[in-house]
C-alpha cells in the first residue's frame, strides 16, 4: 500500500497536468437556454407564471461574482417577469451533466427581492463586487425598464451585504447632487485601503458622464466630472453576431483598479463602453473630495486598442495582470500593467464565436481561476433570443494556463 500510493499519486498528477495542458482555455460550468428560479414551491412558481411575475424569456443574466461556493448572478428589471433580480447558483465540481443548468437562487432571499420596495427590496442591480473583507457591494439602481421604458421606482442606493450573515449591514442613498437626468449607473469598483474601514466605491456614470465616490469610513459620496466620461462619438458603431447597432452615448462605464502604487494609492482605469480609449486617475485624487471641480489634469489618457475593442468588463489579478471581455470579436484579452499600455503588449487569450458571444462580465476568485458570463445581450435587445438554444454560459480557466506562454504570462 505505502508503495502503492506515491505511484497512485504520479499517476493521477500526470493525468491532471494532462489535462490542464489539453484544456488550456475556458470550459464551461453552467449553461441555459433560459433562466430558471428556486421558488419556495411549486405552487408559488406556478402561480408566478400565472400572474406574469415571472416571465422566463425576459430574464437576462448580466453580471457575476465568485465568492466561497456562491457564483453570483444579476438580472436587471428590463421587462416584466423577472422574479429575482440578486441570485446566485452554487460551485459544484462534481456536478453531472443533467444539472449543469442549475435553479438561481434569490439572495439572501425572494422577500429581498421584490420591485418597488425602496426600504427592504432589491429593485435591478447590474454589476456587484465582493472585498477581501467578505462584503459583497450592490448598487440597486432602483429602475424598471430600459433605455426610453426606464422608471425610477427607488432612489439609487447602494447596499452593502455581510457575506458571512448574508444580513445587509450598510445602506447609501444617492443624493439629488450625485445624479443627473439621464443617469444611469451599472458598474462599482471597490477600493480597500489600510483596513477594511478605508473603503470607497467608484461608480459609473454610463449616460450622464460622472464618477460617484462614496466613503465607507465617512458615508458620504461625492461626483466627478471630466470629459474624459463622454462616448467618443466615431466609437458607438457596434456589429455583434453579425447584426449592427449603435450604442453611440454610453459614456464611462468598466473599470478596474490597479495593485497599489509607489504612494499607497491605486490607479483606476477605465473607459467608456461608446471608446476604444483608456482613460486612467488616481485614487488619491478620486478620494479627495476637494478636487471635483478641479481636476483636469491629474486624469491621463492613454493608447487606442484599435478596432473592435469595445469592453464592457475588466479585472486585474494580484500580479497586475488584466483581463477584458472584447464584445465585438466574442473574446476576452489581457495585458499586463507593468508594460505600456500599447497593442503589442495585449493578447486574445480565448475568442469563440458561438459560446462567447457578448461576454458581459468577468471575475477572478480567490483560487486564481477566471470566470466569464457571455448572455447574447445584443441578440436579447433587439432580435431576442432562441429558446431551443444554449443562450446563457459561465465558463470558467484557471489563470495560470490561460496566460502561460503568452504577452501577460510574467510570472
Ligand atoms: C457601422 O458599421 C457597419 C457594419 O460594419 C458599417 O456598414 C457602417 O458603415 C458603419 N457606420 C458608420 C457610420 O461608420
Ligand atoms: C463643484 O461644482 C458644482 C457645480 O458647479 C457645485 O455645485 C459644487 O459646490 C462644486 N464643488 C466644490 C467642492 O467646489
Amino acid at each position: 500500500m505505502s508503495k502503492l500510493l506515491p505511484n497512485l499519486l504520479l499517476t493521477i498528477l500526470i493525468i491532471s497536468l494532462e489535462k490542464t495542458s489539453a484544456h488550456q482555455k475556458f470550459r464551461e460550468y453552467y449553461h441555459w437556454n433560459l433562466l430558471d428560479y428556486a421558488f419556495p414551491s411549486l405552487e408559488e412558481k406556478l402561480n408566478a407564471i400565472l400572474t406574469r411575475k415571472f416571465i422566463p424569456e425576459n430574464n437576462l443574466p448580466v453580471g457575476i461574482e465568485v465568492w466561497g461556493d456562491k457564483i453570483f448572478i444579476t438580472v436587471p428589471r428590463w421587462r416584466e417577469g423577472i422574479p429575482s433580480t440578486l441570485n446566485y447558483v452554487t460551485i459544484n465540481d462534481f456536478v453531472q451533466e443533467s444539472f449543469k443548468s442549475p435553479l438561481l437562487i434569490p439572495y439572501p432571499d425572494l422577500k429581498s427581492n421584490e420591485a418597488g420596495n425602496c426600504r427592504d427590496g432589491l429593485t435591478t442591480v447590474y454589476r456587484i463586487k465582493a472585498d477581501q473583507c467578505n462584503r459583497l457591494w450592490v448598487l440597486d439602481t432602483g429602475t424598471f425598464g430600459i433605455e426610453s421604458t426606464t422608471q425610477n421606482l427607488c432612489p439609487y442606493t447602494l447596499k452593502i451585504f455581510d457575506l458571512k450573515t448574508d444580513r445587509i449591514i450598510r445602506k447609501y442613498e444617492l443624493h439629488p447632487e450625485d445624479i443627473r437626468e439621464t443617469t444611469f449607473i451599472a458598474n462599482i469598483a471597490v477600493d480597500i485601503g489600510r483596513n477594511c474601514e478605508d473603503a470607497y466605491a467608484y461608480m459609473s456614470d454610463e449616460l450622464g458622464y460622472g464618477l460617484i465616490v462614496y466613503s465607507w469610513e465617512h458615508h458620504k459620496s461625492w461626483r466627478f466630472s471630466h470629459p474624459f466620461f463622454n462616448p467618443d462619438p466615431v466609437a458607438g458603431n457596434f456589429t455583434i453576431d453579425g447584426f449592427n447597432f449603435q450604442w453611440d452615448t454610453e459614456g464611462i462605464f468598466s473599470m478596474v483598479l490597479s495593485l497599489p502604487q509607489g504612494d499607497g494609492h491605486k490607479i483606476l482605469f477605465f473607459n467608456p463602453l461608446a471608446s476604444y480609449r483608456e482613460f486612467a486617475v488616481s485614487t488619491k485624487i478620486l478620494r479627495d473630495e476637494t478636487k471635483v471641480n478641479n481636476s483636469y489634469n491629474d486624469f491621463i489618457a492613454l493608447n487606442e486598442r484599435g478596432k473592435n475593442s469595445h469592453i464592457t468588463a475588466k479585472v486585474m489579478d494580484e500580479y497586475g495582470v488584466e483581463f477584458f471581455t472584447l464584445i465585438d470579436i466574442n473574446a476576452i484579452g489581457c495585458w499586463y500593467s507593468g508594460y505600456p499600455y500599447a497593442t503589442n503588449f495585449f493578447k486574445v487569450l480565448h475568442r469563440d464565436d458561438k459560446n462567447l458571444i457578448f461576454p458581459s462580465d468577468l471575475k477572478i476568485d480567490r483560487k486564481r481561476n477566471l470566470w466569464v458570463i457571455s448572455d447574447r445581450m445584443s441578440n436579447f435587445l433587439y432580435r431576442g433570443l432562441n429558446p431551443t438554444e444554449v443562450n446563457f454560459r459561465i465558463l470558467f480557466a484557471p489563470i495560470n494556463d490561460l496566460i502561460q506562454n503568452t504577452v501577460c504570462g510574467i510570472y
